[in-house]
């Protein structure tokens, strides 16, 4: 256990080091197509298909695909699934649908090298539960969350729910989710 934290601890330093030298150089990558180090750095791999950011990042950050396991995607997915998504409608073309779970699915965490999206894979079960999978109810989401109380969470206005990854940790839009970016509407920068 306490190795664990150890590297994820060095792990975080990286990181830090990364978002450093990304502040200063322009910033022109929003989509993090950007190949080299300093994306490879993120703690997900950032979002790189086009037509996902738009049709999956209008009403919630696009998640990346690192962050849920492929069988999770799939069920995600479904057209039925879209249509009654989280309690909105988020139907598409048939031809989007496709090419957007095609995306997830090769990117899914269970495939993925980067340690945090294989944390996220751990444990998933897809027949158990009854709605649809979440990133917010993965153990390991679970377990690096269960400090955060719900006033600074459900009853924060400013954030609203756990989904909104980004009112908090402010890379996530880059899979930058490392303590050196979280910094919480109305409470601040969060101290481990
Ligand atoms: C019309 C708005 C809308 C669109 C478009 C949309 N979503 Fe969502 N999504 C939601 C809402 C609302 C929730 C639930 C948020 C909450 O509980 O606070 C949600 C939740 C999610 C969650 C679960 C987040 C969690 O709590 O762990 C995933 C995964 C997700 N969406 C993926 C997608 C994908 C993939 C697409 C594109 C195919 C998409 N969404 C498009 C509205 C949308
Ligand atoms: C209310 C603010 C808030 C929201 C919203 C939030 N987080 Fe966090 N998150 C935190 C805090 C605070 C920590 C650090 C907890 C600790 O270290 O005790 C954390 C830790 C993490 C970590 C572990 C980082 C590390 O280096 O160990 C990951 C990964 C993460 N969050 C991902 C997400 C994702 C993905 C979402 C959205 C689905 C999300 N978080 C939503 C506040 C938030």
């Amino acid at each position: 256990m306490a190795n664990r934290r150890g590297i994820l601890f060095w792990l975080g330093l990286v990181s830090l080091g990364a978002v450093g030298v990304a502040a200063s150089d322009g910033d022109g990558d929003r989509n993090g197509t950007r190949s080299g180090w300093l994306t490879s750095r993120a703690d997900v791999a950032p979002v790189t298909n086009a037509t996902y950011g738009e049709e999956c990042g209008s009403c919630h950050l696009a998640y990346q695909p690192g962050l849920l396991p492929a069988q999770a995607w799939t069920q995600v997915m479904d057209p039925a699934a879209l249509a009654d998504h989280y309690g909105d409608d988020a139907s598409l073309t048939e031809t989007l649908r496709a090419e957007i779970a095609g995306y997830l699915l090769a990117q899914a965490a269970d495939q993925a090298s980067a340690p945090r999206s294989r944390a996220f894979a751990v444990g998933f079960d897809a027949h158990a539960g009854t709605g649809l999978p979440r990133i917010t109810e993965r153990r390991y989401f679970e377990r690096k969350h269960d400090d955060v109380p719900a006033s600074l969470v459900t009853s924060n206005p400013d954030v609203g729910s756990f989904s909104q990854c980004n009112a908090c940790h402010r890379g996530a839009a880059k899979g930058v989710y490392n303590d050196s970016r979280i910094d919480i509407p109305g409470y601040g920068r969060w101290e481990d």
